[in-house]
């Protein structure tokens, strides 16, 4: 840790130069971003809270950072990147959390100080947002400039933590309708991607997400671009579902149309077809991918998995994962194959460990009441465009580590996004209803405790709520008051 942070100084000036520098031509920010399994004091991933059971083990989940700077001069933090939450915060050196340890607690995230930085603004209000998993943070709301990808975001606005659970930030960079701010009943500010747009660096709300392969050590964000070097042209187009109650989407929710899976030797097994088409949540905050009891029983019982206490869910012998044979996730226009050894996970980074010799399997099934959720198990196969300003997910099937690279800018308007297309055949999104408060959306907001439409009867899958969201509540009060028994 130490040498990392005598090297960031010579980093911070050589950066400085290039901040404000780019290309003229290209509206993309390319953004790459590492890959980190967390231990017990980090940020957890946030699972859905219907999930909660398995959250207890060291080492299970993969957490996505980026370097980003905040301020001027350019003040270097990294931040757990998160699709699925709207808000943006940072550590600051005097929170309560970066005071423990000696004043170390946030040596590997960093902290943004306000007072050294000529561009930091005031801004009025009180920050707070928690999440699923009961993380949280509190403190204040600040605006500054956001280098991100060698570029300067300006006027970005966004929490500094004083009160919390977590020793790093969050990049969130969902629909805005998803801040906390919105929970607690007041007007969204721009986010960073409509900063983006509003400053001219990129054309439309949109980014790509390429996750890659498990064992690859990066992935890559491309604001405003795709990158045809990373996946099998071409993409398909799908409108996001909305929740009944709702009047657009606030998630990242697609109709799943079918899941077949096919042995080593081309025998396949229908699992699921357009009869029980399914809203699906694709979220890079969850690990796993939480699939209807029936079929994830299936499914496990297929590869040979079984229940082990410890491990809090499915395990297999990891030498399963010489296993040939893949499962096909069909969508309107798309089909991505993944293969069954990619939901073969190691149990720790040291897989020889007496009492870890299984590996997870990465299909769990889901509670009832929450959402089919498509995680980084299916993400890692997928390449995978959010269009905010679309409303609608791009997705095709990932080159896993790629070099080449062909990146192209996603215009403005419907059909922006190059190399994709909309199916003609079926584009049919369906009203996720909100049954459940407890687990996702907004309890704040009235309407997440509508109940349930007739429209989807798949029982396993009603709510559109639980978990990206990521958002249990304003909880502003009772963080308060929990900040002031402790
Ligand atoms: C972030 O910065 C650190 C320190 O310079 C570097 O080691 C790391 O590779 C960077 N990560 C990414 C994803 O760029
Ligand atoms: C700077 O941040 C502190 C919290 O660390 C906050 O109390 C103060 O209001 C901020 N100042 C400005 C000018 O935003
Ligand atoms: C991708 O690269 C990683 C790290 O080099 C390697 O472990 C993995 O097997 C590769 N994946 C594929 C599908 O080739
Ligand atoms: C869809 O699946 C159901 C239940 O497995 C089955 O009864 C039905 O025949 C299937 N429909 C088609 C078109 O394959
Ligand atoms: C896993 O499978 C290998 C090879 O089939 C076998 O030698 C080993 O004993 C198995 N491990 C466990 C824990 O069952
Ligand atoms: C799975 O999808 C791949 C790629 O689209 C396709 O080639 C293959 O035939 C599919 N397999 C089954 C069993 O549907
Ligand atoms: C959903 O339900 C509403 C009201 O019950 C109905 O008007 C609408 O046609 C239904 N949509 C679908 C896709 O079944």
């Amino acid at each position: 840790m130490r040498s990392w942070l005598l090297v960031l100084p010579l980093l911070v000036s050589s950066g400085v130069s290039t901040l404000f520098v780019r290309d003229g031509s290209s509206k993309v920010i390319r953004v790459p971003f590492s890959k980190e399994r967390v231990t017990h004091n980090q940020v957890s991933k946030r699972e859905p809270a219907s999930k909660t059971a398995v959250q207890k083990l060291d080492n299970k989940d993969f957490l996505f950072y980026a370097n980003v700077t905040v301020g001027t001069p350019p003040q270097h933090i990294r931040l757990h990147i998160d699709t699925g939450s709207s808000d943006i915060w940072v550590e600051t050196a005097n929170s309560e959390i970066c005071r423990r340890d000696g004043g170390n607690g946030c040596d590997i995230g960093g902290t943004y100080d306000n007072g050294t930085s000529s561009t930091a603004e005031y801004v009025e209000g009180d920050f707070s947002i928690m999440y699923v998993d009961g993380q949280y943070a509190s403190g204040v709301y600040a605006k500054d400039t956001l280098g991100i990808g060698g570029v300067g975001v300006k006027d970005v606005q966004f929490g500094i933590g004083l009160q919390g659970t977590s020793e790093e930030g969050v990049l969130g960079i969902g629909f805005e309708r998803r801040q906390s701010r919105v929970l607690q009943g007041l007007e969204p500010y721009p986010g960073l991607v409509t900063q983006m747009v509003n400053q001219g660096l990129i054309n439309s709300r949109a980014y790509s997400v390429w996750l890659n392969d498990l064992n690859a050590a990066a992935g890559e964000i491309l604001f405003g671009g795709i990158d045809t070097g990373k996946f099998k042209a071409p993409l398909a187009t799908i409108p996001l579902s909305r929740r009944t109650d709702l009047p657009s989407p606030i998630d990242f929710i697609i109709t799943l149309h079918g899941l077949t899976i096919e042995n080593g030797d081309g025998e396949s097994r229908e699992l699921m077809n357009t009869s029980r088409n399914t809203p699906a949540l694709l979220d890079t905050g969850a690990s796993f991918t939480y699939l209807p009891q029936d079929i994830a029983g299936q499914l496990i019982e297929l590869v040979g998995a079984i229940t082990v206490p410890e491990y809090k869910g499915p395990a297999v012998n990891c030498s399963k994962r010489s296993l040939e044979g893949s499962i096909n996730f069909t969508f309107a226009g798309a089909t991505i194959k993944v293969n069954l050894r990619d939901f073969i996970i190691d149990a720790t980074d040291e897989p020889n460990e007496d009492n870890h010799i299984l590996c997870y399997f990465g299909i769990l099934g889901m509670n009832e009441g929450s959402v089919l959720t498509l995680g980084d198990t299916f993400l890692r196969s997928a390449y995978v465009v959010y269009d905010m300003d679309n409303e609608a997910i791009s997705i095709g099937q990932t080159i896993f580590n790629s070099t080449s690279t062909n990146i192209m800018e996603i215009g403005s308007g419907p059909d922006a996004v190059p190399s994709a297309s909309r199916s003609t055949t079926d584009v049919d999104s369906i009203p996720v209803t909100a049954t459940s408060p407890s687990s996702a959306g907004p309890t704040s907001n009235p309407a997440a405790k509508s109940t349930g439409s007739p429209n989807v009867s798949n029982s396993a899958a009603t709510t559109a709520s639980s978990l990206s969201t990521k958002f249990l509540a304003p909880f502003f009060f009772s963080i308060l008051s929990l900040a002031i028994l402790l």
